[in-house]
């Protein structure tokens, strides 16, 4: 026993999904669609997926906002946790790729509620601030190089309080492999570095996934 974060081998990671995954069979398609095409990797895991339901509830989330869409699975779990008046809106810029979130949002009777932009997300966001939007929770996804910008754009859409989620922030273990001096590679170690330090946000890193940070606006 050790007090520090356990290592996660095949047969816990099954034993965790099996005692504690409760994945709608919508979500469960849409994973196994996605898992199917070349890119899959790019998908949330579905106990991250129900980890931010559950991040969701906990800050009654009503706005979410959502760097890096795909082909749906956060933006729909997210949705599945908020009330039927939840507002959320996903930036993307590939329209093949959010065409099967469209079609799985459709099936689950969330579309009206989800506001998708086909632009690059620095476009949208700053489209956001001029409409003076406000969210409850955000979740940063998308090309890594940007992630500060992104963030610095979400310290003023999210609300005091309010929640933005960070993923990829382990990267695959590249961030500790010297050998990896790649432009998202190096993003990724600088804003975590950065973060660290940031005054403006409450912290913790959550190993689940590829590693899930968690920043609430002070
Ligand atoms: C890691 S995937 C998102 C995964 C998604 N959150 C999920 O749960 O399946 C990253 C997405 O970011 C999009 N993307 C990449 N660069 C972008 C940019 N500059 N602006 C908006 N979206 C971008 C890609 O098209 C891709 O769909």
């Amino acid at each position: 026993m050790s007090p520090r974060t356990i290592g996660m081998s095949e047969d816990l990671y099954d034993y965790l999904l099996k005692v504690s995954l409760r994945e709608p069979q919508v979500l469960e398609r849409l994973r196994k669609e996605t898992a199917e095409m070349s890119g899959a990797a790019m998908q949330i895991s579905p106990e991250q997926g129900q980890f931010m339901q559950l991040l969701a509830e906990l800050t009654g989330a009503r706005s979410y906002l959502e760097v890096g869409t795909f082909t749906g699975y956060s933006s729909l779990a997210v949705a599945l946790a908020m009330p039927a008046e939840g507002e959320l809106v996903c930036c993307d810029v590939s329209e093949d790729y959010t065409a099967m979130a469209r079609r799985y949002w459709e099936e689950a009777g969330v579309t009206e509620r989800i506001d998708l932009r086909i632009a690059p997300a620095l476009d949208t966001l700053a489209a956001l601030e001029a409409e003076k939007r406000q969210f409850d929770l955000m979740f940063i996804d998308a090309d890594k190089e940007a992630y500060a910008d992104y963030f610095e754009a979400g310290l003023k859409l999210v609300r005091s309080g309010g929640l933005i989620m960070v993923d990829n922030v382990l990267w695959g273990g590249s961030v500790i492999d010297s050998g990896k001096q790649d432009g998202d590679t190096k993003a990724i170690r600088a804003f975590n570095l950065a973060l660290q330090a940031d005054e403006r946000v409450s912290l913790s890193l959550v190993p689940i996934g590829d590693g899930l940070t968690l920043a609430r606006v002070r």
